[in-house]
């Protein structure tokens, strides 16, 4: 694997690779000295033309938690404002000596046109390209819910979980606005792939083109889905605001009433489904406070575990191994 730019194309043996790299990451994340020296002296380089805190935050840990050099560049107050161009911009990074480059950034694709310009020859990993993927949420996303459930690992060893069969098998719901979500189209690829049964739910304005030949049951009714199915777990989509140019709901109220997942629809829940959202979140919209803080949200396990995550991620691009040894 030389980049990591959607789940799409990620094999299922590469993803279990990297989940289980991750949970030996735990392990260290959990030592008083939270340090591992594989990647001394290598300079990992988070370029981030988009919002974000916990993404940008969990690379930084990640890479430093391997000991790498980290360069954090956002496009706000850079050289961006001033009209520099894309390829100025990375060609002046890699002339800095960047190991590997982290990437969000507003445009679908752009990952992949860093990967194959041939601007920079380092690894690539996309931290959320416009509506396109998060592919490194979707690994910390199938992690927390591997842990939660009951895992397994390309060496067959399966521990038991609550419903006892990990991945495989579960339902599990993601709610509300898919159509702007990379978030749903990583999740979506990469649970089918790693055997659960993914289901979307929402209003037909927020699913995208071409969503029936994604491997999903589709549901147009919350209240209908929650009562059919026996989801393992509820993933909560923030709705893109600032992705919406156009009306795609009458209003917050209505979408809240509609879509949320309140407190009532929470208690209507079999005890055992876990709640999930990948943040930041708009509590009292897409869902409540009681929801939100629930015992059975992994809404902060999700944060924590993103870091185990990436720091996998950087190891098995940046090494090419499989394992820690440590
Ligand atoms: C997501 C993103 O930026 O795509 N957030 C994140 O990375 N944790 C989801 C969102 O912004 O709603």
């Amino acid at each position: 694997m030389k980049h990591l730019l959607d789940t799409i194309s990620l094999s299922r043996e590469e993803a279990i690779s990297i989940l289980d790299i991750a949970e030996e990451m735990t392990q260290v994340s959990e030592r008083e000295v939270k340090k591992l020296p594989v990647l001394r002296g290598r300079t990992v380089v988070n370029l981030f033309f988009e919002d974000s805190t916990r993404t940008r935050l969990s690379f930084e840990a990640a890479a430093k938690r391997l000991s790498a050099d980290v360069l954090n560049f956002s496009a706000k107050g850079s050289s961006v404002s001033k009209g520099e161009s894309l390829q100025d911009t990375i060609q002046t990074i890699s002339a800095m000596g960047a190991d590997a480059l982290v990437v969000r950034h507003p445009g679908s694709g752009t990952p992949h046109r860093l990967a194959h310009t041939g601007w920079i020859d380092v690894p690539v990993v996309n931290a959320g390209d416009g509506t396109h993927e998060h592919p490194t949420q979707a690994l910390l996303d199938a992690f927390t819910l591997r842990r939660a459930l009951g895992g397994f690992s390309a060496s067959g060893a399966v521990k038991e979980g609550p419903r006892g069969r990990g991945l495989d098998g579960a339902k599990v719901a993601i709610v509300g606005d898919v159509l702007h979500s990379r978030v749903a189209r990583s999740n979506v690829h990469l649970l089918a792939r790693l055997g659960a049964e993914v289901h979307l739910v929402a209003p037909p304005t927020l699913l995208p083109w071409g969503v029936e030949n994604w491997p999903v049951t589709l549901h147009y009714d919350l209240d209908e889905a929650l009562h059919s199915e026996d989801f393992a777990a509820v993933m909560m989509l923030r709705v893109q605001n600032e992705r919406m140019h156009e009306s795609f709901f009458p209003n917050e109220r209505e979408y809240a009433r509609l879509w949320g997942l309140s407190a009532a629809r929470l208690a209507g829940l079999p005890k055992e489904t876990f709640i999930m959202h990948p943040g930041p979140m708009n509590r009292g919209f897409e869902i409540s406070a009681a929801a939100a803080d629930s015992p059975r949200a992994l809404i902060l396990d999700q944060v924590e575990n993103g870091v185990s995550v990436r720091m996998a991620v950087l190891y098995r691009l940046l090494t090419g191994q499989e394992g820690t040894n440590e």
